[in-house]
């Protein structure tokens, strides 16, 4: 049987690479995110995909939304929460507006998603519901406060999920990638080390999802595994090698 997936974020970057890839496999994909026009120019692309225009902020849409998933497709197998945003002005000038949006739409946005399949899948006591969060949320970062501490917010979060819904054969992944070149980055004035592209994000993360063997999906290895070393360390070291790194890439 066809098998069915939800992406959400799917309107740009690494949730439409996803979108393309899970559909190009066979899977029937619902995507989702505000742009109307950007996700019927998707399902253009392959007849797999079908557009379910959201904005996460919204719980009231977020279950709505996904009731006329289930409508359409009769079941849902798997879900890949995308949505994220980030402004690096605003962390900068301390814009309490926005880092409220940022953290609204990473911690909250997500969360409301995830709220409206969670009994779905508890009753059924099967499914798999991925989330991505960011290697930047391992630890404080310059010029990142809001975006880090959402992104912390969400991986404690999902980690607590896991124990929860693990009592229902129900499946969580947590995807922490490093750089990936989608218009999140784009006007970003900093070297990226090992940035790659959404394309190839959507492949690393697609054959992790399918095996299913790890909670944690994180790439690339080399900047993640870093990270994760530099993030056990006492505050004085860590923000020593952060600031050694962050004059590098500025250069
Ligand atoms: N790019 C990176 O270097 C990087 C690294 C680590 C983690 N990530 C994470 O990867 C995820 C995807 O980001 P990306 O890099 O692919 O950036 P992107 O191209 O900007 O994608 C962000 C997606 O989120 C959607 N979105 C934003 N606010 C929304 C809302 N209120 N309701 C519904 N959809 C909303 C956007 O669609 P609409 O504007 O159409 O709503 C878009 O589809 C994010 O969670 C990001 O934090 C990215």
């Amino acid at each position: 049987m066809q098998k069915k997936i939800w992406i959400t974020g799917a309107s740009s970057g690494i949730g439409k690479s996803l979108a393309i890839k899970f559909a190009e496999n066979g899977w029937k994909v619902a995507i989702s995110a505000r742009r109307v026009e950007k996700l019927e120019e998707i399902c253009k692309i392959n007849k797999n995909i079908h557009s379910f225009p959201l904005d996460v902020l919204n719980i009231d849409q977020c279950n709505h939304t996904f009731n006329k998933i289930l409508e359409k497709f009769d079941n849902i197998d798997k879900c890949i929460f995308c949505v994220g945003i980030r402004d690096h002005e605003s962390e900068k000038n301390l814009e309490l507006n926005k880092i409220e949006k940022i953290f609204k739409t990473n911690f909250f946005g997500n969360i409301n998603t995830i709220s409206s399949v969670y009994s779905y899948y508890k009753n059924k006591k099967e499914g798999h519901i991925s989330v991505i969060a960011s290697i930047a949320g391992y630890r404080g970062l310059p010029e990142s406060g809001a975006y880090s501490a959402s992104k912390s917010a969400l991986i404690t979060f999902v980690e607590s999920l896991y124990f929860d819904l693990s009592k229902y054969n129900v499946q969580l992944s947590l995807i922490n990638p490093g750089f990936i070149n989608t218009d999140m980055v784009k006007n970003n004035k900093y070297k990226m080390p090992l940035i790659m592209s959404s394309d190839y994000a959507a492949r690393i993360i697609y054959s992790n999802i399918i095996k299913n063997k790890n909670f944690e999906i994180h790439f690339p290895k080399r900047l993640s595994l870093l990270m994760k070393f530099l993030s056990i360390l006492p505050f004085k070291l860590y923000s020593k090698l952060i600031k050694i790194g962050s004059n590098l890439i500025n250069r």
